[in-house]
């Protein structure tokens, strides 16, 4: 038996145990987790998901024009800090990095936050050019930051937080638990997170419900109380809350390239993810001092801030295997069936005002 699933059934003597907490086990157990394990392979190269990072610089093109804009928001400060928690192989970080010239060059400083240990050794190896002109560093995630004026930005970090399914049953809510004869919904008090929902409706229907990350407001303010002023932005997958709770909940399981819903089995050596509740998001985010919030889809997002006339002139340039994946690039991050419509970026604004 594998060490993970030997954990869970002694757990299972106990009682019933939360879909979020197996979640946390199967992805963060200090040794055995999916993002804790020392070896690879995951994620692409494990053939369990690919990022929209797998499919070509065009995201991290787009984000560096971004952080070019906040730079010049915040009058062009000589240090612009860019930290990337859930940072991963970095390869965001690199393809911002390799992206941007000039003086906001000289300005940015890139910081890879992240303690999977498989993932930090890729990222060693794809932010090796910027490591060494100090243009690039690594940050634990218990390191404490000084202050810093620049932005906050992640790639499917939140989907990657532990997180409790939900459902309305008409009379009463259940969550979703792993028993010893597999999963199952139980009766529980919602607490915070019935409020939260109820106040996201008009009214419930049996069969709503939704995901509540119980650790979110603490990753937030983890994540923004080091930013001075700047950008606050991420890409992740999931809806705003009326919208998930009308769609229903789920945990999902990435393996081998497929999906599916058995969240409990081949604990430890499966990605899990959750659905991202975009309201309550952006409504800590506010709570935290952040303002000029709002969130759109990836395909309108790349519509409105990449120069795509102009890029389409410069890829005419490039030797046609290039062009055509850049072309694929664009099309995987615009087109509604692939992740223009399944992904929202959320963008915030911290500190001085314009
Ligand atoms: C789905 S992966 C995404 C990796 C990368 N951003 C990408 O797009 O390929 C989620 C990552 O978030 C990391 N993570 C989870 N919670 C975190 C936190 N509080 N701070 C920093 N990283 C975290 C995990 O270790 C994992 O590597």
């Amino acid at each position: 038996m594998k060490p993970l699933d030997a954990l869970v059934q002694a757990r299972l003597v106990q009682g019933p145990v939360p879909a979020a907490e197996v979640m946390a086990l199967g992805l963060y157990h200090p040794e055995h987790g999916y993002y804790r394990e020392p070896e690879g392979p995951w994620g692409f190269e494990g053939k369990d998901y690919y990022t929209a990072l797998d499919l070509g610089p065009l995201l991290g093109q787009t984000l560096a024009l971004r952080l070019e804009a906040a730079w010049e928001r915040l009058d062009r400060p000589p240090r612009f800090t860019a930290l990337e928690p859930g940072a991963g192989r970095g390869w965001l970080g690199r393809d911002v990095l390799n992206a941007v010239s000039g003086p906001f060059a000289e300005a940015l400083v890139y910081v890879h936050r992240d303690d999977n240990p498989a993932a930090r050794r890729a990222a060693e190896e794809a932010l090796a050019p910027f490591l060494a002109s100090d243009r690039a560093r690594f940050a634990a995630e218990s390191e404490s930051l000084e202050p810093f004026a620049g932005a906050v930005f992640s790639n499917e970090l939140f989907d990657a937080l532990p997180a409790q399914p939900w459902r309305w049953e008409g009379e009463r809510w259940t969550r979703e638990v792993l028993t010893s004869a597999g999963p199952q919904w139980e009766a529980a008090d919602p607490g915070e997170a019935g409020a939260w929902f109820a106040s996201q409706t008009d009214g419930l229907e049996p069969r709503d419900g939704s995901i509540w990350c119980e650790i979110l407001p603490e990753v937030v303010h983890a994540l923004v109380a080091p930013l001075e002023a700047g950008l606050f932005l991420t890409v992740d997958y999931g809806e705003s809350a009326d919208r998930l709770l009308a769609k229903g909940a789920d945990l999902r399981r990435f393996k081998a390239h497929s999906v599916d819903g058995k969240w409990h089995e081949d604990l430890g050596a499966a990605d899990l993810t959750a659905d991202v509740d975009f309201t309550r998001l952006a409504g800590l985010l506010e709570a935290e001092g952040l303002r000029d919030l709002g969130h759109l889809e990836l395909s309108k997002w790349i519509r409105t801030h990449a120069p795509l006339d102009q890029w389409g002139a410069e890829w005419m340039a490039l030797p046609t295997p290039v062009r055509m994946k850049r072309t694929e690039n664009l099309l995987q991050l615009t087109l509604p069936g692939m992740m223009g419509s399944r992904f929202r970026v959320l963008e915030g604004w911290k500190g001085k005002a314009v």
